[in-house]
């Protein structure tokens, strides 16, 4: 596990955009996973003005976004399909159809709703995996949509979403009623599979969370402690969500000597 403690949100976009690019000119026809929810939409406006300003293309990249709410229509303002266009989408060069975002769409029974999660796990295997997982993180510790006590092993499936994230989730909905009640969501095992995933956090509001997820115990109660079986996890936060971090020194230090060593200067001897 690798700890980046930046000094605001805009160094966690800007660190997270660089490790997005550096793979994207790597390997054109790598897949990306994308989260949303207000973290990563810095790391995503940067991502779009390196597509502006530097060429960076995307016309072979294909990606997957983590969730949905459900039930939703994709042109539904709030929903995430229409967050990734807005946000994303609409301003590189992706191809629409190598997009995918889980199907929120109303089904007429569970085993329709079934169909449509192992088919989504389907065309992930399908490309070969996610080369590279953006994730944020709740402030009870969930990722993605898996609420607290999900399986490490979970897959894709329908979720039912706690009080408390529909609650947190309420502030894009004109009402607490308007959220959704379920939601479509990779699961921890899908996660754990990725080949490296990033997850970012800022502000105090998610600083307990993040100490959780870092230094507690691996536990279902805190499905962001997950990654600390990943192979390839890089938690990149800023200062205020790096506040309740035990050993939040330990980790600048290793920061610090890490880049010395790239750049090889004096912490390499
Ligand atoms: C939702 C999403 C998560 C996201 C979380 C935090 O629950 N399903 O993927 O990480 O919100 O969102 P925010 O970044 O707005 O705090």
């Amino acid at each position: 596990m690798q700890i980046v403690i930046c000094k605001d949100v805009a160094e966690v976009a800007k660190t997270a955009a660089s490790m997005v690019a550096k793979l994207v000119r790597a390997k054109p026809n790598c897949v990306l996973g994308f989260a949303t929810g207000s973290t990563p939409v810095e790391t995503y406006k940067r991502l779009v003005g390196m597509h502006k300003e530097e060429g960076l293309s995307f016309a072979k990249v294909c990606s997957f976004n983590l969730d949905e709410y459900y039930p939703i229509e994709p042109n539904h303002e709030q929903s995430y399909r229409y967050f990734m266009n807005r946000y994303l989408f609409d301003h590189i060069d992706i191809e629409e159809d190598c997009t995918n975002v889980p199907n929120g769409r109303k089904q007429r029974d569970l085993e329709a709703i079934k169909r449509i999660c192992v088919d989504y796990e389907y065309r992930i295997e399908k490309l070969g995996g996610i080369d590279l997982q953006i994730l944020g993180i709740g402030s009870t510790g969930h990722i993605a949509f898996n609420e607290l006590g999900s399986s490490f092993a979970s897959r894709t499936r329908l979720v039912v979403l706690t009080e408390r994230t529909i609650m947190d989730n309420s502030r894009f909905f004109d009402r607490m009623e308007d959220v959704p009640k379920y939601a479509i969501s990779m699961g921890i095992g899908t996660i754990l599979e990725t080949r490296h995933a990033i997850l970012l956090a800022t502000g105090r509001y998610k600083a307990e969370a993040i100490a959780r997820a870092i230094e507690g115990p691996i536990t279902s109660s805190c499905p962001a402690s997950a990654l600390q079986l990943h192979k390839r996890a890089t938690f990149i936060v800023d200062e205020a969500a790096a506040g309740a971090l035990e050993r939040k020194k330990y980790y600048q230090h290793t920061q610090k000597l890490l880049r010395d060593l790239e750049q090889g200067g004096k912490g390499a001897s």
